[in-house]
């Protein structure tokens, strides 16, 4: 399918408006195998705003620090104005050991970094990556709200948040986005997650569409991945899951040769179906695949396929959990009530 201009969707209530689809930079700088030229990631960079694609995601934790390093440098020279720039804080590194903050004093700390690195004065949206579950969550986004205010930041988002947490959040300050894991295989988020953004106004930002390859290629040879790619601590992608879940994407792939599309855009078709308040942002490192990736905008889909495309993947098909199991999830972000709290 052959990609258009990429239209724009608003992401929640309080006046943030993205590109259709978005551009994930995260596997830009690691995690999916080295690091790529930063020149080479430039290009595409600037090769997706001139598509349309505005609306670009990285994270402090990315690289760490040189995702947000690298589009600083692209978006250089009057670029910046062209963009909606999300990114993230939450993971930091304590003597070695992954710890998760949400703490007033981190959260300034790290945001005054982002800006530095990332070359601006102000940052689109800036999520919470992971919840503490240490502090209530009104603490965290008092301080953000704080930011707000301040200019040093314009919106405020979750990443794998619970509904609950979600939902005290917003009482302290608008939530514009919730990021979260949604994909034709990732549909736990549906039950209770997706009602409540939808109930508070909430822009849902759908990451890891492409099951992080997996609908793309089928990722048949994880053995071949480089030993530091991430994918190999996911029990998703382990071989004895593999070889049981390999019969969805040849299912996903045939049924997109009957469309006539590819498989990437097929499983990016099904996500950009569930309404104009869904922002997919596929990861790529290759104009090609991103060309491909926002030809899925063109892909239609009837209630039947959409209902054929979910038989393929249901819960009692996919073997494996989604995520690692040292990296909290939305299952376990839930925080302190407020009058537990006393600040240090
Ligand atoms: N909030 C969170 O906790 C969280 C977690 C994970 C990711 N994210 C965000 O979400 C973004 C996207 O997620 P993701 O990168 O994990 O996974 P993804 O978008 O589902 O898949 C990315 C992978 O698919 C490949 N790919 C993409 N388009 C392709 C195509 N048309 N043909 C063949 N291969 C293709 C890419 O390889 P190539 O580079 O070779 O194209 C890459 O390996 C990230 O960049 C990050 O910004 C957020």
């Amino acid at each position: 399918m052959e990609a258009g201009r990429v239209g724009r969707i608003k992401l929640g209530s309080q006046g943030l408006e993205v590109s259709a689809q978005g551009l994930g930079c995260m596997s830009m700088s690691g995690v999916y195998g080295l690091p790529k030229p930063e020149e080479d990631m430039i290009a595409l960079i600037h090769h997706a705003l001139n598509s349309g694609v505005t609306f670009l995601d990285t994270s402090d934790v990315y690289g760490p620090f040189t995702n947000e390093i690298l589009l600083g440098k692209a978006l250089e020279g009057g670029v910046r104005e062209r963009v909606e720039l999300a990114t993230k804080f939450g993971f930091c590194s304590v003597d070695g050991k992954r710890e998760i903050r949400g703490d007033p004093a981190y959260v300034r700390a790290a945001c005054e970094a982002s800006l530095t690195r990332l070359h601006m004065d102000c940052i689109d949206l800036y999520y919470q990556h992971r919840i503490d579950t240490r502090l209530p969550i009104e603490v965290t986004i008092g301080e953000l709200k704080k930011l707000v205010e301040e200019g040093k930041i314009k919106h405020i988002g979750l990443s794998e948040a619970s509904a609950s947490t979600i939902r005290r959040a917003h009482a302290v300050h608008p939530i514009t986005a919730v990021q979260l894991e949604w994909s034709l295989w990732s549909r736990d988020v549906e039950q209770e997650i997706i009602p409540t953004c939808r109930e508070l106004g909430i822009g849902i930002v759908a990451y890891s569409p492409l099951a992080r390859g997996f609908f793309s290629s089928g990722l048949k040879s994880i053995e071949n991945l480089s030993h530091d790619d991430f994918r190999k601590l996911l029990p998703r992608y382990q071989p004895e899951n593999m070889e049981h879940n390999k019969t969805i994407f040849e299912s996903v792939n045939e049924m997109a040769k009957r469309k006539g599309c590819t498989p990437s855009q097929l499983a990016l078709a099904w996500v950009h179906h569930q309404g104009n308040d869904v922002c997919p942002i596929p990861g790529t490192t290759k104009i090609e695949n991103f060309n491909q990736n926002i030809g899925a905008l063109s892909v239609k889909l009837t209630p039947g396929e959409m209902a054929e495309l979910e038989s393929f993947a249901s819960e009692d098909i996919v073997k494996g959990d989604r995520s690692a199991h040292d990296i909290p999830t939305w299952k376990n972000s839930e925080t302190p009530p407020l009058s537990s709290w006393k600040a240090a």
